[in-house]
């Protein structure tokens, strides 16, 4: 996240404002499971720090601007590429599978469900499944096209603007189409789609 941005939440969560305001409530114990720990001695590094402060960027440059809601705010890249342990924090893009989706989460009632290819790809991803409107719909409200809805652990986000989603579809179309048949997953595991 851009310095400025980051100075922002800061500033917000040393504010009274709703829901921020001071409390004399303390944060219970932190208790790591034997696999977090496991995880924390091993594969789970500290990240690496950015070389240079990260500047806001220009907004009325809508691909550039996309990119750092989708990367570096809203984090739709972890779960939109292919391995929560092949990420790479400092730079997304070098992330395995790259939004081409895949990886594998539990949905509701620990049913598993795969996160969605959001490249450009015209069979496998979202190239001719979504208009610009219909992909703001989708991730502001969480409704598919057909007006079915997206499942859990999708989040509706409805406090992002039109215009930081609309930018969001204007980067994904810039970024490298990647063929994965997400659909193709489920009928492995003989799940619905939907
Ligand atoms: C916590 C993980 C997670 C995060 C973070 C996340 N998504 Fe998703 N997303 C999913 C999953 C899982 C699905 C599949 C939902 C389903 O099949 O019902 C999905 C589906 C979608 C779809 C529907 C695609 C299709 O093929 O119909 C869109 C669009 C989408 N996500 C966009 C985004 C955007 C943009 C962001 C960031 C603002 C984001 N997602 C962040 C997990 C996530």
């Amino acid at each position: 996240m851009a310095e400025e941005d980051l100075k922002s939440v800061v500033a917000w969560l040393r504010s009274d404002r709703f829901p921020v305001q001071p409390a004399k409530q303390e944060a219970p114990e932190v208790e790591y499971s034997f696999f977090s720990k496991l995880l924390s001695h091993t594969i789970l590094k500290p990240g690496e720090y950015p070389q240079q402060i990260l500047q806001t960027p220009d907004s009325t440059d809508q691909v550039a601007f996309g990119r750092y809601i989708a990367d570096g705010v809203a984090d739709c890249y972890s779960c939109h590429s292919s391995d929560f342990l092949d990420q790479d924090k400092l730079h997304p893009e070098r992330s395995k599978g790259y939004y081409g989706g895949g990886n594998k989460l539990n949905g509701e009632g620990g049913k598993p469900i795969f996160t969605a290819n959001l490249t450009f790809d015209e069979e496998t991803g979202i190239g001719k499944k979504y208009t610009k409107s219909q992909f703001i719909r989708a991730v502001k409200f969480g409704v598919r096209p057909d007006g079915s809805i997206l499942r859990q652990p999708m989040s509706p986000h409805p406090t992002l603007s039109d215009y930081e989603v609309g930018a969001i579809y204007e980067y994904l179309k810039t970024i490298p189409k990647l063929k994965n048949d997400i659909a193709g997953k489920y009928a492995e595991l003989q799940l619905a789609t939907k």
